[in-house]
């Protein structure tokens, strides 16, 4: 039984600890941009938890904040193969060990003012540590993104919250910390997802419940795996759903397989946390 496997109790004082392996503390910089202020929250919590230098990109021209204009700016400046002007930065990328990037995702990857960040800093050799907000999910096409324009750069695993879950940012940003060894904090290391099974009736009905009212996704479950997490006090789910555009449109994708992890806590509803597509 799942709920029986004890969960490892894992401390950050590892061989993988920054600090260990340099021998002095890492210089850190916390660099995101952010247009409605979700990645501002999550790049303040970093940086607080870290005591790391922290700044904001800014935008020469800033985009509109009315959502549709700026759908209709980013597609204007595709077409003329563009990324907008970012004011300078302060900081000196060059004096910092590991630079944490943040950024909401936009059309699938980071949004571009990032893409002009990346096109005028150097990461080689650096540790970059990529976070981001996003409607639905992004994390990790963005890194591959990232991966493809700094190919020299220690890229870590990153973290990625849905906008709809600000209010897990803490206590996720806390086990994230500590699991990639910037912290000293204690985390519980869940165990790997075992083998996906097709859906019940009942995992069904928590799939349809995690993405009911979302309404950029039109998925249905097949396949499942699920383990233990938070101590015993909550369930993850990761369901291998098909998704089906809502409208007939020649330029809308075909139904396309992706993955979305689920999260049930004991006594809330279930929530999704991340598609994968
Ligand atoms: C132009 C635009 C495009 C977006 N594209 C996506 C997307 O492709 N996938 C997604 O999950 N969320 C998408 N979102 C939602 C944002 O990623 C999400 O609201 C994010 O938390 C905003 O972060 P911020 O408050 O730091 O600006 C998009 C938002 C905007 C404004």
């Amino acid at each position: 039984m799942l709920a029986a496997v004890a969960m490892m109790v894992v401390t950050s004082c590892s061989q993988n600890s920054l600090r260990v392996k340099r021998g002095k503390a890492p210089k850190m910089l916390v660099l995101y941009y952010s247009q409605t202020s979700n990645t501002k929250t999550v790049a303040q919590e970093i940086a607080t938890r870290l005591h790391a230098d922290i700044e904001e990109i800014t935008l020469v021209e800033p985009y509109d904040t009315a959502f549709q204009a700026t759908i209709e700016r980013c597609k204007a400046d595709r077409e003329k193969g563009i990324t907008p002007e970012i004011k300078p930065l302060k900081s000196n990328v060059a004096d910092y060990d590991v630079v944490f990037i943040g950024y909401p995702i936009w059309f699938g990857t980071y949004a571009p003012p990032i893409a002009t960040l990346l096109d005028k800093i150097d990461l080689s050799d650096k540790t970059v540590v990529p976070f981001c907000t996003f409607g639905s999910g992004g994390l990790e096409s963005s890194i591959k993104d990232l991966d493809a324009k700094q190919p020299k750069a220690k890229i870590r695993q990153g973290y990625g919250v849905r906008a709809a879950r600000m209010a897990a940012v803490p206590k996720e940003v806390e086990d994230f910390l500590a699991r990639n060894s910037f912290t000293d904090g204690k985390f519980d290391m869940p165990e790997p997802f075992p083998e996906q099974h097709p859906v019940t009736a009942d995992e069904a009905a928590i799939f349809d419940a995690a993405v009911d009212g979302y309404p950029m996704l039109n998925a249905k479950a097949t396949t499942v795996a699920s383990r233990s997490i938070l101590d015993g006090e909550g369930t993850e789910y990761l369901f291998t759903a098909m998704d089906m555009p809502r409208e007939k449109k020649a330029d809308m994708p075909p139904a396309s397989e992706i993955k979305v992890y689920v999260l049930v806590e004991k006594g809330k509803s279930p929530e999704f946390t991340q598609v994968v597509r």
